[in-house]
């Protein structure tokens, strides 16, 4: 937290950036515009809790804010839009199970056989069952671990060996080539093809590449960054090549509650195969359906016992009793509370999607994306505009100058490490930072096929997302 002086400071820039002084929003002339233009489904669902509030994260020492305004040396921020997580307060539930179990005040080891945990994973079960359909969870093949990268990172020493390849269809959620980094396995890139706005799994391609090399693929579903709600037939053609080619699937289902009106998220899970089915192993959490990331708590299964024992061998975590009671409460006494927050996702990814196609020529977007709160932009005009590629050039000459610098190796551990070359898609994002004070993601780190390209998150009350689309629009104009 910052000290309170600096904290005042950073509310009172909130509140002047996100149009909300005083209390009152100050909606921009291009947002009344479209607002005014555009139809009735673009207007945020009300509704028992208040997704429209702006709430005010920075000073928390966030990613999202507070790691924007840090690394890009701002004084204020219209709207952090780059990590996956959501600006909301969370389901009151959540608080009100935390409460309790703070008031106790003491942090001993938790019992993982005692009723609390117990009831904890009978409970991810029943949800799973009664949400999605899921029957196939059986509790001695669930396990409970410390986020979706620390289960993938046992699944792949699991299932593989340094130096194998792991199959993945790009451009593709940059952490699993951090997950690949840690197991010194390499990532095999199937970059999959643009159809009519929206991304396909190039199959062909996909096929050619599980060479004996490729022991795994990573699939991730619904797929961000591209916001792809895979359909069954595509899971099945998935799900039936690798099994054909002996590649193990790991299904990274985090954002799946984020789905759009006439979409489906079909767990891998429930595909008719068996064999497809247990040759899987899925990853999921709640830490992005009701934004619990700093929780760490997360669970994978499997139908196969042979693929689940390798994997709970290579995992040494406990459960986190704070993490347990947050996604146990969540599920418990939530549902109400994500549902009305998925349609408040969903009406903000129609009013992000027909705003830039209204107003903001220079980034391209493709159809509403069907899952994920994330929206994935074409901005190679932005990037031709500002000479991205040149400044890049120069930033990465600049850095060689000064040397290697102190960073993380592969294992995770301090060492001094080269300096990566700067990509223009950095560029680019210092470039938003810098004039419309909004954070985005640079797209080159999402694998092969994310150049060009940058990720924003539309997960924060639909003030805040009219202030950024207002505030890009706007310092776009001046570039024309
Ligand atoms: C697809 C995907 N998997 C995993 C994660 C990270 O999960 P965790 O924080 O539980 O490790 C993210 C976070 O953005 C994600 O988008």
């Amino acid at each position: 937290m910052y000290p309170n002086g600096k904290f005042d400071q950073g509310r009172r820039s909130f509140l002047k950036n996100s149009g909300m002084a005083g209390g009152v929003l100050a909606l921009g002339p291009l947002a009344a515009s479209v607002a005014a233009a555009g139809a009735a489904a673009t207007v945020p669902p009300k509704g028992k809790y208040d997704f429209d509030k702006p709430h005010n994260r920075i000073g928390h020492d966030d990613v999202k804010w507070d790691a924007a305004l840090r690394t890009e040396h701002l004084g204020h921020l219209v709207a952090g839009m780059g990590i996956a997580d959501m600006d909301f307060r969370c389901a009151p539930a959540i608080t009100a199970a935390l409460r309790k179990r703070i008031a106790h005040e003491n942090w001993g080891y938790l019992d993982m056989g005692a009723p609390g945990p117990i009831a904890f994973k009978n409970g991810l079960i029943a949800w799973n069952r009664k949400r999605y359909g899921i029957e196939v969870i059986d509790p001695d093949l669930l396990g409970i671990t410390t986020g979706v990268h620390a289960g993938i990172i046992c699944a792949l020493r699991a299932f593989t060996r340094p130096g194998d390849k792991v199959l993945m269809a790009t451009p593709i959620y940059n952490g699993f080539y951090g997950d690949l980094r840690y197991t010194k396995t390499v990532a095999e890139e199937s970059l999959m093809k643009y159809v009519d706005g929206r991304y396909e799994i190039d199959w062909e391609d996909f096929e050619r590449r599980m060479t004996p090399e490729v022991k795994v693929s990573i699939l991730c579903n619904p797929q961000n960054p591209v916001g792809r709600a895979w359909t069954r037939e595509e899971l099945n053609r998935y799900g039936e090549l690798c099994l054909k080619h002996n590649v193990i699937v790991i299904s990274d289902e985090i954002h799946c509650d984020f789905i759009m009106k006439g979409q489906k998220y079909v767990p891998f899970s429930t595909l008719e195969n068996k064999d497809v089915v247990a040759n899987s192993f899925t990853m999921k959490s709640g830490s992005k359906s009701f934004s619990l990331a700093a929780m760490k708590c997360a669970w994978f299964f499997s139908t196969n016992p042979k693929l689940f024992d390798a994997a709970i061998e290579m995992n040494h975590a406990d459960l986190n009793t704070l993490g347990m009671i947050s996604e146990q409460a969540a599920y418990a006494g939530g549902e109400g509370w994500l549902n009305q927050c998925v349609d408040y996702i969903d009406a903000n990814q129609d009013f992000a999607n027909r705003y830039i196609k209204a107003n903001i020529p220079m980034i391209k977007v493709g159809r509403k994306p069907e899952g994920t709160y994330l929206s994935w932009l074409d901005v190679t005009a932005v990037a031709d505009r500002i000479g991205a590629k040149k400044l890049a050039d120069e930033a990465t000459r600049q850095a060689a100058g000064s040397g290697a610098r102190l960073g993380q190796d592969y294992s995770g551990r301090q060492a001094m490490v080269a300096r990566k070359p700067v990509t223009p898609e950095e560029m680019v994002g210092h470039w938003f930072a810098k004039n419309a004070f909004v954070q985005l993601n640079p797209g080159n780190t999402y694998g092969y096929g994310g150049a060009n390209h940058m990720r924003m998150n539309v997960a924060t009350s639909r003030k805040t997302l009219t202030a950024a689309l207002d505030s890009m629009a706007d310092a776009l104009k001046k570039l024309a």
